[in-house]
């Protein structure tokens, strides 16, 4: 059977951080909730000229570098909760920002932080048919919440970007699947909001209780046991809740023993951007095979998604030989490197900025951004622009 799945994968976050410790000492809680309760060290925090839509054209700019024939790219299937037009998908920003080809369809796609595993089963389909063509995916989200609320330090932001085709360098993604669907309000906003309602205490709940289900029919569908995997990347809303995930996936399966090494290198971007809703998983896969010290090729990685509301799917995929040769592991570095720290201050001002409600003229002021920006508003429409 043809492999199909991950060619090259890159993500972008803002140039701009805080340092939870800060906003605990703000906040009057101990700095040990966010780092160890919580599991979380730094939150992007995106300037007024970064949205969904620039860095999401930054991270695929970099994702198509690794892609040998850009014209065959077929479709673009852009993931997120945080859309800032009804109707027209953000993807087509996109593709216009890098020349894509116009023979191509662009498509936005939602379901919380579940929409990105969505896109990436859908594109599979497609290139089962197609074998010749290349599939953009992108997952790219703000998470906001509310000031002084308990989700605030779960914030973040990041746009991880795919191509997927019948030449995976990567990964390639296995067929069997289990999903999981089931009417809850863990986690939602209405369209006359700008942060979201959740449950905070009672998501966490549901999110265990829907890996439990979307594992139970993997396993069905796939014959496999915990031990067919060498690696897990859940949904990251934070660290703490993928490692209890682990935790509950292992007990689940009777496994007495976890190494944490089964998830650890997963980890390590998530805890410097935060919450990036659908593109956690993504984030989450290029920080293993970024950050692992150990060869993982031909390993399986177990991956689990998870949307509020809510869908979930466990799936897997192997990883390729020689695919450490098409990572992009320094510019990622680099780019959580060079990063600016926020006050407090600072970040509740980047927080409260909003672009006019009346669509009237408003160019907006520039920050550091990555390779796009969003320019200012005119007559209702968006402007975005290259920066190099
Ligand atoms: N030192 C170390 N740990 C401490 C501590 C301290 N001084 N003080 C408290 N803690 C621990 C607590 O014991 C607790 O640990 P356990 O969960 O292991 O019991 C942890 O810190 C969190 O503290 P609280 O129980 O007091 O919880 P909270 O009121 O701070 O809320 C939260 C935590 C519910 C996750 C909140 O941040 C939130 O609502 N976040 C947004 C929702 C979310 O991320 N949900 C995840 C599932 S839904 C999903 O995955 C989709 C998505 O992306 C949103």
């Amino acid at each position: 059977m043809t492999a199909i799945g991950i060619e090259s994968l890159s993500f972008a976050t803002s140039r701009y951080f805080l340092d939870l410790d800060l906003l605990a000492q703000a906040r009057g809680v101990e700095t040990s909730k966010f780092s160890q309760g919580i599991g979380q060290r730094l939150m992007a925090v995106a300037p007024p000229d970064e949205d969904i839509v620039s860095l999401a054209a930054s991270s695929a700019k970099k994702a198509i570098e690794n892609c040998d024939d850009p014209q065959n790219i077929a479709m673009v299937l852009m993931a997120t909760e945080s859309g800032v037009d009804q109707s027209k998908a953000c993807g087509i920003w996109v593709h216009h920002l890098l020349n894509l080809p116009s023979q191509c369809r662009v498509v936005e796609l939602k379901q919380a932080c579940y929409s990105g595993c969505a896109a990436l089963q859908l594109a599979l389909s497609y290139l089962s048919r197609h074998q010749n063509k290349k599939v953009l995916l992108i997952a790219s989200d703000i998470a906001r919440y509310g000031l002084h609320t308990a989700g605030e330090p779960t914030q973040g932001c990041a746009a991880a970007s795919m191509i997927l085709s019948c030449q995976p360098r990567l990964v390639a993604i296995e067929p069997e699947y289990g999903a999981y669907t089931s009417h809850v309000m863990d986690f939602w906003r209405p369209n006359y909001r700008d942060e979201a309602i959740v449950d905070g205490k009672y998501s966490t709940k549901v999110y265990l209780e829907a890996l439990a289900e979307s594992w139970k029919a993997y396993q069905a569908a796939s014959g496999r046991s915990f031990t067919d995997h060498a690696r897990f990347c859940y949904h990251i809303p934070f660290t703490r809740m993928a490692q209890k995930a682990h935790e509950r996936l292992a007990k689940i399966c009777g496994i007495q023993a976890i190494s944490t090494e089964q998830i650890a290198d997963s980890l390590l971007y998530s805890q410097q951007l935060g919450n990036s809703y659908t593109a956690s998983l993504f984030v989450g896969l290029a920080s293993l095979l970024e950050n692992s010290t150990c060869d993982l090729t031909g390993q399986r990685i177990g991956f689990f998604s998870y949307g509020s509301g809510c869908v979930a799917e466990f799936f897997s995929g192997v990883v390729l030989p020689g695919y450490q040769q098409f990572l992009h592991t320094t510019h990622h570095q680099q780019l959580l490197k060079s990063r600016q720290p926020l006050s407090v201050d600072q970040y509740e001002e980047f927080y409260k900025f909003r672009l006019p409600q009346d669509g009237s003229r408003y160019m907006v002021e520039r920050y550091r951004t990555g390779d796009f920006r969003l320019a200012g508003i005119d007559g209702h429409e968006r402007l975005y622009e290259s920066v190099i």
